[in-house]
């Protein structure tokens, strides 16, 4: 059994932090090593994976620690180059803990694929004719991709929508519902539309257009909460109260205006899409699906709530589309993506999900809680202190005094930490 909750990991150097979590979540210290080289892709696969390949990108890989979801500790690989962000999950995991963790659940993992057809002569002739031919056509779609099937996905319904205030006047679009089990899903839903088409044509006599999934993925919901106990909240001068209030103050901002909720939800997409990148998932499929969720009621606003129970212990809950795999693409493909599965011991797109939505709900609360209370800067500032002296050419201990400094004089800019290096080093001032 994983334990999520390591004492001193920061303190840890990373050959040792390694050699922690592969003992915490049982595995052999082999596995994680892949961390050690740039994530263990190398050129020859870098190659196959795009056009022009000159090498590779490496980014940080952080671990979110003290997660417990659905009752079970979780160790969280997080790929993200944003100081703070691995931080704040984990403590505010440490939080949600002593409430009893996240609870997390996910719908069926299906997919819409959308099939436009144009050139129509009446829009609600060819679609009942097409909800008349929908039994053979989701038997075709269901046949094509053999191998989800024998993982128990396939076709599983088919919706007509007419649009009739389009620049081009009006057009029918299908929806393919499509159950895509453990996968992202694109390739078979783009396959099954594009297979689609003619038997379409033939049907409606117009011509189709467009076969594309949709990364709206409403049907394919990752959904977490936590409770918080209100005494947890409390730090530094700060009641427990007044940080749940606050909490749910900034809340109800994210909630009732766009400027406030593009942030609030970039907050969680920090979190979400640090596991999605470190999997080896599409992070932009996420991103459009979030945010076109977010306003899917015609107003842009927060994929997540902030609110009290009776007991004014603090509720959250965070609700939006999450269309991640485990099987094919660079899930396979990536070193790093497979060591991050095993790590985190999933067996299913759907625990990867409920892992996912739960770091993104953890994330808000520490960007909330923060902002509600000491502002996001002090946190902010000795992490990125460290890379303002780097960018300034401080290395080895170097980088600690400098970054310190510039915290104590509350000046944390690059012409100081230029100064500075040239102080520590003796280096000559040219002028
Ligand atoms: C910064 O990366 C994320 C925040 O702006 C999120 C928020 O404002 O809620 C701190």
């Amino acid at each position: 059994m994983t334990s999520s909750r390591i004492s001193g990991f920061y303190n840890l150097t990373m050959d040792e932090r390694r050699a922690k979590l592969a003992e915490s979540a049982s595995l052999s210290p082999d596995l994680l090593a892949v961390y050690a080289t740039n994530g263990g892709l190398n050129a020859e696969a870098a190659d196959h994976m795009v056009e022009n390949a000159i090498g590779t990108h490496a980014l940080p890989l952080g671990i979110g620690l003290n997660f417990q979801v659905n009752r079970k500790d979780v160790l969280v690989p997080m790929a993200i180059e944003e100081p703070s962000v691995v931080a704040g999950a984990s403590f505010m995991a440490k939080l949600a803990r002593a409430g009893g963790g996240f609870i997390a659940t996910t719908t069926d993992p299906l997919m819409i694929g959308q099939i436009q057809v144009i050139n129509l002569v009446n829009l609600e002739e060819a679609k009942l004719k097409l909800y008349e031919h929908k039994a053979e056509l989701l038997a075709e779609a269901d046949s094509i991709d053999p191998v989800l099937k024998k993982f128990g996905g396939g076709a599983r319904d088919l919706e007509v929508r007419i649009i009739d205030d389009s620049p081009i006047g009006g057009f029918l679009v299908i929806h393919l519902i499509y159950d895509v089990r453990d996968a992202m899903g694109a390739n078979a839903v783009n396959t099954a539309c594009e297979k689609l088409a003619p038997h379409v044509e033939s049907i409606t006599g117009g011509h189709v257009h467009l076969r594309i999934l949709s990364n709206l993925a409403d049907r394919r919901i990752a959904r977490a909460r936590c409770m918080i106990p209100v005494k947890e909240l409390a730090f530094a001068d700060f009641s427990g109260e007044s940080v749940r209030d606050g909490i749910i103050a900034a809340y109800a901002f994210a909630a009732s205006d766009p400027y406030r909720a593009a942030t609030h939800n970039k907050g969680i997409m920090n979190g979400v899409d640090a596991v999605v990148i470190a999997t080896g998932n599409d992070w932009r499929a996420i991103e459009a699906g979030a945010h076109a969720y977010a306003a899917r009621s015609g107003k842009y606003t927060s994929l997540s709530t902030w609110n009290k129970d009776k007991d004014g212990n603090l509720v959250g809950t965070l609700e939006m589309p999450m269309a991640v795999g485990i099987v094919g693409g660079a899930t396979k493909v990536h070193p790093a993506a497979q060591a991050a599965i095993k790590l985190m011991g999933v067996k299913t797109a759907s625990e990867l999900a409920e892992i996912i939505i739960s770091v993104g709900l953890a994330q808000n609360m520490a960007a909330l809680r923060a902002l509600a209370t000491e502002g996001i800067q002090r946190g902010h500032m000795s992490l990125h202190a460290r890379q303002v002296a780097i960018a300034a050419g401080a290395s080895g201990e170097l980088i600690e005094k400098v970054a310190a400094q510039m915290v104590a004089e509350k000046v944390v800019r690059s012409d100081r930490a230029e100064e500075l290096v040239r102080e520590y080093t003796g280096t000559q001032v040219h002028t």
